[in-house]
């Protein structure tokens, strides 16, 4: 049986769990000092930890141990924080500032920034093995790391972040920005979605409705990302407002107008929840994750 509590005590709790995992991850890690350093400075940086808690969360739903999910959870964050390093670097979106710290790039240069990137994108992978030592079938592990990969890479965040580049300055179409969205934003979040079911051995058809519930979540998490570069306090953001238009982006609110963004992140929150509370599962978790993501102040 899931284990019924309300989200706050579950965030806060595993967020610990989580990065304990990770920096237990980092010290197994023989390589040069700087290296490590950079790659661990940005992990530290202190983010939400979103991508992890969907992973056990989703467990949680189908009553499963939540350690089982910590190898995933972590090679998640790496990839999402290798991500975020990349995509702050000058030749990208150029900023300054990332989870209330200089950006990585600031304090270690832009080649050790771009190294720590591909260090983290990699060993992430090998962090998965770790799957294996609590009893994952290899078959699944497998299938988890493809997964993992697919949503990474060229059909996943780095075909969206490509698209988003191209697309600067650009007169794009709905259509056009969804995909960017859904790739550079939704699969890693939706990914963090589906494997949890997958290690919770969900049928296939919770897991096909389950892609179709991450998918609403994702394209409203970075609605509700482009809302905040434009009303956000950066404080709280830990990053500066204003990039968007800076970088001339084509984002929600420029194409759609404020309101019009503020509509859209309404509708996909509700249905993604009108999709999970189809899904026979324990989902009271992550339907209040559903909520969060929509009213997110950071
Ligand atoms: C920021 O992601 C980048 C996007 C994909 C929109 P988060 O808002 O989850 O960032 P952290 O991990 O909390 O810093
Ligand atoms: C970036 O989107 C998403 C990824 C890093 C893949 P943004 O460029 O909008 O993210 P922020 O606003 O810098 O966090
Ligand atoms: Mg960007
Ligand atoms: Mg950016
Ligand atoms: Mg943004």
């Amino acid at each position: 049986m899931a284990q019924v509590m309300d989200l706050q005590t579950f965030m806060k709790e595993r967020k610990k769990l989580v990065e304990d995992a990770l920096f237990s991850y980092m010290n197994d890690v023989e390589a040069p000092q700087v290296l490590v350093e950079s790659m661990i400075y940005s992990l530290k940086a202190g983010g939400k930890r979103l991508r992890p808690l969907l992973v056990l969360a989703t467990l949680n739903s189908f009553g499963k141990s939540e350690k089982l999910g910590l190898p995933v959870a972590c090679a998640v964050e790496m990839i999402h924080t290798y991500s975020l390093i990349h995509d702050d670097l000058p030749s990208m979106d150029d900023d300054d500032y990332r989870r209330g710290k200089p950006t990585n790039h600031k304090v270690y240069g832009e080649a050790m920034a771009i190294l720590a990137g591909d260090a983290l994108l990699t060993y992430s992978f090998e962090v998965m093995e770790d799957l294996l030592n609590q009893g994952v079938s290899p078959i699944k592990v497998v299938t988890l790391m493809k997964e993992l990969s697919k949503a990474s890479g060229p059909i996943g965040m780095v075909g969206g972040q490509v698209a988003d580049m191209e697309g600067e300055g650009k007169a794009l179409a709905l259509e056009d920005l969804e995909y960017i969205h859904r790739n550079k934003t939704g699969k890693l979040l939706g990914y963090s979605i589906v494997a949890g079911a997958i290690l919770g051995d969900a049928t296939e058809e919770q897991i096909s409705k389950l892609y179709a519930f991450a998918d609403h979540l994702g394209l409203a998490f970075q609605i509700r990302d482009d809302i905040l570069d434009i009303e956000g306090d950066a404080e709280k953001i830990g990053k500066p407002i204003g990039s968007d238009t800076l970088n001339e982006k084509v984002t929600y609110p420029s194409l759609l107008t404020m309101g019009g963004a503020k509509e859209k992140l309404e509708y996909h929150i509700y249905e993604a929840k009108r999709l999970l509370a189809d899904i026979p599962l324990e989902s009271d978790l992550l339907s209040q994750l559903c909520d969060l993501i929509a009213k997110r102040d950071h």
